[in-house]
């Protein structure tokens, strides 16, 4: 299939790409690079041993996109192209609203000119926002806590509204649980900044020795050993996901929303622990009060995933771990000899 992929030099894009580009689809890329760069690029080409069409491009200029869209001719897309940031979308929500929001519309009326048919989204179970305690499943309610969660519920919106409008398009939204790790030839994976917000990125930080100590939000929650659950989940195994999705996507209803994560929830100390079997370092910890916003624990029910798409998630958190510090060790690592 010919596909056009936006975001698609970032930490799940490039993954995706490259699963794609193995399995044979023609992909062509459009990112702006605000949260990526051409190295990525250059590692996708070298790991697909294929050349790769790029397009420099923000998904906010129409008429960019109408260019890239018009010339390229794809059949569907996948979207990844968006911010991320629980926090800065609560001092910036306008910006939020406009990039995942109108990135989205925007996309949605270039495909629609070229008569593309298929598109699978990047949604987030924090989507479920004040519903998630404990196990999530697509029917729960959708009460997102943050402007961040809102853009991804209505793009979900617009996405079903496109899709009523002919039956004959299909829209499928893949609600991420916590995608960590990175490929296993430490050549993708997620950028670290040294502000991470995110536990993986927070724990590589220290690790590294960027930073003292990893802070850990609340010890006092009612579980095991006091401290939050959630599902994290190896970036293979979502990157294989959506491959999964476009080879069932003719069978499927024309809109779906489709969670993918691993079905276990594991608690930080848990994820802590396995990171330093993985390193062979200790990682020093400092539990803290809890983090506003944060649910005790939220995994995912992943029956209709394995039902419709036959996904099972094949890596373990020991291996994310593995991954990920090997990843942390080729890009982030001044000591290391590249
Ligand atoms: P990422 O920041 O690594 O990738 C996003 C990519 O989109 C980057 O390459 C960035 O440069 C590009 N981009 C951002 N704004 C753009 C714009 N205006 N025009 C064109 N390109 C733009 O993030 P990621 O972790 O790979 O996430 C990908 C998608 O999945 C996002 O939509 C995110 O909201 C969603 N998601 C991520 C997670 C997670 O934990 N990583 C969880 C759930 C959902
Ligand atoms: C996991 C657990 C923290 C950092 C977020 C977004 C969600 C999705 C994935 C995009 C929590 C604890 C964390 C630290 C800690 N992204 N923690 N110390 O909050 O489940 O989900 O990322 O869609 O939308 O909300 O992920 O990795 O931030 O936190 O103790 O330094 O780790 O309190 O219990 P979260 P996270």
């Amino acid at each position: 299939m010919k596909i056009i992929v936006t975001g698609g030099l970032g930490y799940i894009g490039s993954n995706v790409c490259l699963e794609l580009l193995l399995k044979g689809h023609e992909i062509c890329i459009l990112d702006n690079l605000c949260n990526s760069s051409l190295i990525v690029l250059d590692n996708l080409k070298f790991l697909s041993q294929k050349n790769i069409e790029f397009f420099n491009c923000d998904v906010r200029n129409i008429n960019d996109l109408y260019n890239v869209i018009d010339q390229f001719k794809p059949e569907g897309a996948y979207h990844f192209a968006g911010l991320k940031s629980v926090t800065d979308s609560l001092s910036n929500p306008l910006e939020y609203y406009d990039v995942n929001v109108t990135g989205t519309v925007n996309l949605l009326k270039a495909l629609t000119r070229v008569n593309a048919k298929a598109v699978v989204f990047s949604s987030s179970a924090t989507l479920y926002g004040q519903s998630a305690s404990g196990v999530c499943f697509e029917t729960d309610p959708t009460i997102p806590i943050n402007p961040y969660g809102w853009t991804k519920l209505m793009s979900e919106q617009v996405l079903r509204d496109w899709v009523e409008a002919d039956r004959s398009r299909r829209a499928i939204c893949l609600r991420y649980f916590n995608p960590i790790g990175a490929h296993e030839s430490g050549l993708l994976g997620e950028p670290v900044n040294g502000k991470q917000a995110n536990l993986l990125p927070a724990l590589i930080d220290v690790w590294l020795k960027r930073t003292g100590e990893l802070a850990v939000f609340g010890g006092d929650y009612n579980t095991f050993d006091g401290t939050a659950e959630r599902d994290y989940v190896h970036i293979y195994d979502i990157a294989n996901g959506h491959v999964q999705v476009l080879e069932h996507i003719c069978q499927m209803s024309s809109f779906e929303t489709l969670n993918l994560g691993t079905g276990k929830s594991t608690t930080v100390l848990n994820l802590i622990r396995e990171f330093e079997r993985a390193c062979g370092d200790e990682i020093p910890v400092n539990i803290c009060d809890r983090r506003d916003g944060d649910s005790q624990s939220c995994y995912a029910n992943v029956e209709k995933a394995r039902q419709l798409i036959g996904f099972e998630c094949r890596k373990t958190l020991y291996e994310a771990c593995v991954d990920a510090c090997n990843y942390a060790t080729k890009n982030f690592d001044p000591q290391h000899d590249r």
